[in-house]
């Protein structure tokens, strides 16, 4: 195996996309607790929170207050998403150093998820990274819906392309590739990545796959056989867009970090600490959370 992929960088996003979809109320303390367990678990890319509309996303309501109840940590990167400029002031008032924008390649899904076209995200997003280079703010961006859309269907690798390329003009240093209604397999991935990789730097782009259909974790060691060191996940397998009708939570983070530690490539995670993280969560909600490895437990 080659040297270079015998380490890759876990995102964990299970306090942003785990929880926006949870209807049940969870305390600000209680997802200040979960973001700290996940720090001491190791992780060092964290999604807590997002600056997005309250009333679409109620759950993520308090998102100032997780902000400013979170210690800064050294060697930890916590990361908020944020849509516009509207969002991106708040996170220039609590001091947050790296943001998430998001958009997708198929227009139905972006305008139901954000009100408005792709462009007109990418318009948005022109004044977010001006402001974000004026504050010294790291910007990490999404493109949704790259393998399937519970709208468009079928999406065009070429439009994922675009996008993608839109999103690297604009400065973004990290592109993660959804597959938000976990629709892929590795066959799809091999074939949107084949283009993307041939195009854009591979270090550069990361794989965000939902697990909607038991998929993800196969698609994420296609992804990195053919050279992704990059992966959202999210612990406990929390998650899932309220604008993307049917779909589940990320891949567990516990599942992608018991394979490749097995397969002898480093997360940096400890597994033990995640499953207490994850633990405290099924506390908190007072249900089983959908991770294999966190049932074998
Ligand atoms: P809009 O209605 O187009 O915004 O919403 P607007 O600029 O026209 O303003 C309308 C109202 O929204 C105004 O308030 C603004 O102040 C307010 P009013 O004057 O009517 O009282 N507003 C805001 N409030 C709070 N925070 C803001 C903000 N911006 C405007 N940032 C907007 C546009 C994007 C804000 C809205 O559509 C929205 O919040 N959507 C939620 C999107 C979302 O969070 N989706 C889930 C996350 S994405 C995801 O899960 C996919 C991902 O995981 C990858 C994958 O799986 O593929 C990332
Ligand atoms: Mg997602």
């Amino acid at each position: 195996m080659n040297q270079l992929f015998k380490k890759v960088k876990i995102v964990e996003v299970g306090p942003r996309d785990g929880l926006q979809n949870i209807k049940d109320s969870i305390s600000t303390e209680n997802k200040v607790r979960f973001v700290e367990m996940l720090a001491d678990a190791g992780c060092t890319n964290i999604e807590i929170t997002a600056f997005v509309h309250p009333k679409l996303i109620p759950q993520l309501a308090d998102s100032g207050e997780v902000c400013a109840k979170l210690a800064v940590r050294p060697g930890v990167q916590y990361s908020v998403l944020v849509p516009n400029a509207k969002g991106m002031e708040r996170a220039i008032e609590f001091g947050i150093k790296e943001i998430a924008v998001f958009t997708a390649a198929s227009e139905t899904f972006n305008m139901k998820n954000t009100n408005t076209t792709i462009d007109g995200s990418i318009e948005r997003f022109r004044e977010v990274v001006d402001m974000a280079r004026k504050n010294n703010i790291a910007v990490r961006g999404y493109v949704s819906t790259v393998f399937g859309c519970p709208f468009e269907k079928q999406i065009a690798p070429e439009k994922v392309l675009e996008v993608t390329g839109k999103l690297f003009d604009l400065g973004i240093y990290e592109v993660s590739l959804g597959d938000t209604i976990g629709v892929a397999v590795p066959t799809d991935v091999e074939r949107v990545l084949e283009k993307v990789l041939a195009k854009f730097d591979m270090a550069k782009i990361a794989l965000h796959m939902h697990d909607t259909r038991g998929t993800a974790l196969a698609n994420v060691v296609k992804g990195r056989e053919m050279g992704i060191t990059v992966f959202d996940a999210s612990a406990g397998g929390l998650g899932g867009c309220p604008f993307a009708p049917g779909a589940a939570g990320n891949l567990a983070t516990e599942d992608i970090v018991y394979t490749f530690e097995k397969m002898g490539v480093s997360t940096g995670i400890d597994i033990e600490k995640l499953t207490q993280a994850s633990r405290f969560m099924e506390g908190v909600l007072g249900r089983k959370l959908p991770s294999r490895y966190l049932s074998t437990k």
